[in-house]
């Protein structure tokens, strides 16, 4: 299926395609499906057909609380790939056959080319590999989304046949408006007029502000020192509220200029590019509330100037994002106090989304950053750790981390520097002494030795704060 953090996915055939499942299910008949997409999608999508429990695999992320619930009960398998990864995996057929592939477009040309809508994701790579095709044209994506694409074909090549990716900047087009397609896979057209997700971000609360002022005052900082030029380098911006808040703070911020190469557009680059101090946004796919998303309907035209859409495995390609030293930030679920970072799981064991591209902008990013509160359900837990119940990014891709309390810039810090620099700066006041506690224990029993430990202690602490803490699903 199309689809990426709730935009660009097709609307009508997967409720009828759940339809058909369940029919199955009541005569006692096996019916069960691989789910493939660019990334989340939609009650529509990954809600209807996971409450078939007729999902037998998904990849690569996804966000779906019933999505969600069918991973952690065990109906289904789920593989959490980087985005990046997800085309070459397909290609060479890991994760099995495409049987067939459903395609949200905003019109066909009458060359027989697809406009993509709201997202291109995966959808180059599906409509390649697919045994048959249908395509659900939405005429509820404004028909002016026409030019704002740009599909690069030669990405899909495999070593030893890769070439050089040749953007230099975020605004740099290399593609096609379209996507190619071969017409005799396609066995159905489906008309809709259905809006995307759009999800509204919530309002801006004291820590969003907070978190997003301590990275807008380290960027500050580095322009100062010279070690940034003064519209920044281009900026990756990860899903969710704080995120969300990060672009709100630089509208008020004094940075000009900026670029962005990221992979979800959400309101606030939105705001960013209205008010001229973002000139250009790359990136997959949209992520917008609902009025935002009017906003884009109503303005395609104009915004096709600046927004380019991308498939995902140039928007986040490492190549590029290295190239061009993209300022990573994204939302992490913990960090322990060596700078390791969970993003994906709760009490190590259930999958809350997924990592997302996450992984593919901290490796190569110039500066990585990930954001969270101190302190999670409603300060009963702490989201520094003495050691994260699940790495998704180790300490050497990990530079900054940033709290309501406070930034602890990683770089050329050793582990024993780092603990209390991420105490000091990212805990909460509730939880600085239990760490400090952790790590006189972890020193003494591990005696000097580089990174000190004390396995015991460290992994009881989340069993610790879920007998005392609100933990308990
Ligand atoms: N321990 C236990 N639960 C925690 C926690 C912690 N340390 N920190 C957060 N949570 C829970 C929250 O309470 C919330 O639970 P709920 O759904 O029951 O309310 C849930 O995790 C999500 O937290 P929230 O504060 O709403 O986070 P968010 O919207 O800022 O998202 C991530 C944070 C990590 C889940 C999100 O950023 C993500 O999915 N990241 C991975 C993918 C990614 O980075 N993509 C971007 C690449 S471009």
């Amino acid at each position: 299926f199309s689809g990426f953090t709730g935009a660009g996915y097709p609307k009508e055939f997967p409720e009828a395609l759940a339809a058909v499942i369940d029919a199955h299910h009541n005569k006692g008949e096996e019916f069960r499906i691989g789910v493939w997409t660019g990334a989340s999608t939609a009650p529509e999508l990954d809600g209807a057909l996971a409450r078939t429990g007729g999902i037998s695999y998904r990849a690569p992320y996804q966000s779906d609380p019933d999505m969600r619930t069918a991973i952690n009960n065990g109906t289904s398998f789920y593989q959490d790939i980087h985005l990046s990864h997800m085309g070459p995996q397909v290609s060479q057929g890991f994760l099995g056959k495409l049987n067939l592939a459903v395609i949200e477009a905003s019109a066909i040309t009458e060359d027989g080319d697809v406009v993509p809508s709201s997202s291109i994701g995966m959808n180059r790579t599906y409509l390649e590999h697919a045994d048959k095709v249908i395509i659900e044209v939405n005429s509820w994506q404004s028909e002016d989304l026409y030019g704002m694409h740009d599909v690069y074909y030669p990405i899909g090549a495999l070593p030893p046949n890769r070439v050089p990716l040749p953007i230099q900047n975020a605004g740099d087009r290399i593609g096609d408006k379209v996507m190619k397609i071969d017409a005799d896979k396609v066995i159905a057209i489906i008309e809709t007029n259905d809006p995307d997700r759009n999800t509204p971000f919530k309002p801006l609360d004291d820590d969003s502000r907070a978190i997003a002022g301590n990275l807008l005052d380290f960027l500050g900082a580095e322009v100062k020192a010279g070690r940034l030029p003064k519209n920044l380098l281009p900026l990756q911006s990860g899903v969710g509220n704080i995120a969300n808040a990060v672009l709100a703070g630089l509208l008020e911020g004094p940075f000009e200029n900026l670029t962005s190469y990221t992979e979800v557009i959400q309101d606030g680059m939105v705001d960013l590019l209205d008010s001229g101090k973002l000139t250009v946004a790359s990136a997959t796919a949209f992520s917008l509330s609902p009025k935002a998303a009017e906003r884009m309907n109503d303005n395609a035209a104009d915004y096709a100037q600046k927004i380019i859409l991308r498939p995902q495995d140039v928007s986040n390609h490492p190549e590029a994002i290295r190239r061009m030293g993209v300022i990573a930030c994204n939302g992490m679920i913990e960090a322990d106090i060596y700078g390791n970072v969970n993003s994906t799981h709760v009490m190590g064991s259930r999958m809350q989304n997924g990592i997302g591209g996450s992984g593919d902008f901290t490796r190569n990013g110039w500066i990585s950053s990930f954001v969270t509160p101190s302190t999670a359900k409603g300060g009963a837990i702490s989201c520094i750790v003495p050691m994260v119940n699940h790495v998704d990014h180790t300490e050497h891709d990990v530079q900054m981390l940033i709290t309501e309390q406070g930034l602890a810039d990683l770089r050329g810090l050793a582990p024993r520097q780092r603990a209390q620099a991420i105490i000091d700066n990212c805990a909460h006041p509730d939880f600085k002494e239990p760490l400090r506690e952790y790590v006189k224990l972890a020193e003494k029993k591990a005696n000097g030795m580089h990174t000190p430990h004390d396995l015991a202690t460290a992994l009881g602490w989340h069993v610790r704060f879920l007998e005392t803490g609100t933990m308990a699903q």
